[in-house]
């Protein structure tokens, strides 16, 4: 990459002449946050592109350690079997960022994103600090130009934030391109979805630059991704697509989980109703099944994502729309819990209740946000005795 500095971007025509869009060259591969996404989605970038060298970078310790060892800081079905082959060949787990960063000529920031718990915004509003925090480390460390992706899921405009940061703390001469590529992989089938993705979203600058930043990642993917599946957009489009995406899912199990409770009061089988409804190829029959609500990290943070911004945006009605997501999850969860108690003569006070399964679904043992907790909740507060058993979650995470 040459060192132009074109209004804060890098212009990326030397990086081709200088071997970067030879697939022999050496490319690598900086990815801050060594989590659900950033552990699973590296391991897979790493293993189809054996010469690229792919780093993975966290602040905690503990975390690096966990991945450096023989047991994996989360679990995710097959992700070990593909850790094992390319760990320290060109897949590497390290706490040294600085390092990371300075080598790397593409930089994923796949930080948390959590719901705000304080100040403007408390409980909707995205907490953007991790990634303001990462950009910020990129901005004072790196010393030559580099590809920044969001991989992140983040507000519209996001994007713009991080190129702000990263205009302001930039080193002298060094120049961005900053990407939207957010992931849609499903924690328990991840190694599936990043294996074969129905889509790669791409969202970058509708400028030469910002196409050579694209194309440069396209790169990556196309080691096994067919190129008709990399879908290319302009930034925003790609930012807000990540949280519609999610919006609707979340939509879908609300929608089925309120006629769940139409079918309980009416003799309806719901899921009779759901197969009869989902075959209709308009609808498809994909998340419709009926069930305690929806948990984990995404959905209701990124339903509270969407809601902000067209609370930001003025749009009330359809912030209301999109509330009623979370709503009927909420109220889900809770009929749920109010079933037990009816069917147990209207009282669990010093029953023993047996709860099977913590996490918040099958092959993961991730507890964010699992209906489990609420559940667990409701039924301690009318005097439960509950006795848990996931056998993916550890004790000291059931008692957190
Ligand atoms: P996570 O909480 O598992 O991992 C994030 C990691 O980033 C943590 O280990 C944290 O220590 C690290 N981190 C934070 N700030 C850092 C910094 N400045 N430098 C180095 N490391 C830092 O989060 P997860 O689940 O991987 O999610 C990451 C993003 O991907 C979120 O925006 C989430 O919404 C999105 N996402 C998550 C999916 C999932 O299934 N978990 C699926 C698709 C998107």
């Amino acid at each position: 990459m040459t060192s132009n500095d074109n209004d804060g971007m890098p212009t990326f025509s030397d990086s081709e002449k200088n071997g970067h869009g030879d697939e022999h060259s050496t490319f690598r591969i900086c990815c801050i946050g060594a989590g659900y996404v950033g552990g699973p989605t590296c391991a897979i970038i790493a293993s189809k592109c054996p010469h690229i060298k792919v780093t993975v970078v966290d602040v905690s310790a503990d975390r690096i350690a966990a991945w450096n060892s023989d047991h994996l800081p989360l679990f995710e079905p097959g992700l070990e079997d593909i850790i094992k082959k390319i760990r320290n060949r060109n897949l590497f787990f390290s706490t040294d960022t600085k390092k990371a960063i300075q080598e790397a000529d593409l930089i994923f920031i796949s930080v948390n994103t959590p719901t705000k718990s304080y100040g403007f915004g408390n409980g909707r509003a995205p907490d953007l600090r991790y990634v303001e925090e990462a950009a910020r480390q990129i901005a004072h460390t790196a010393t030559s130009n580099k590809i920044v992706v969001e991989k992140s899921t983040v507000p519209v405009n996001a994007a713009e934030s991080i190129k702000t940061i990263l205009k302001t703390n930039k080193q002298p001469g060094v120049c961005y391109q900053v990407l939207s590529n957010p992931e849609f992989l499903a924690e328990g089938s991840a190694i599936r979805d990043l294996l074969a993705p129905d889509r790669v979203l791409i969202g970058g600058d509708e400028s030469i630059d910002g196409e050579l930043a694209i194309k440069k990642l396209s790169w990556v993917y196309e080691h096994w991704i067919p190129k008709e599946r990399i879908l290319t957009t302009n930034t925003w489009s790609s930012e807000l697509s990540k949280l519609v995406a999610n919006a609707f899912l979340a939509q879908r199990i609300s929608s089925i989980n309120t006629i769940s409770a139409v079918c309980e009061a009416t003799g309806a089988s719901v899921s009779e109703v759901a197969k009869a409804v989902g075959l209709d190829s308009r609808i498809g029959n994909q998340f419709l099944h009926a069930s305690v609500g929806f948990g984990g990290s995404c959905f209701q943070k990124d339903v509270y994502n969407l809601i902000y911004l067209a609370e930001s945006l003025k749009l009330e009605p359809v912030a209301q729309y999109w509330l009623q997501v979370i709503k009927i999850n909420d109220w889900q969860r809770e009929r749920f819990a109010h079933m037990i108690v009816q069917n147990l003569f209207g009282s669990v006070s010093g029953k023993k209740i047996a709860i099977l399964g913590f996490a918040f679904k099958k092959d993961t043992a991730d507890t964010r946000e699992s209906s489990s907790i609420y559940v667990c909740r409701y039924l301690l507060a009318e005097g439960a005795s509950l006795h848990i058993y996931d056998p993916k979650v550890p004790v000291q995470r059931i008692f957190l």
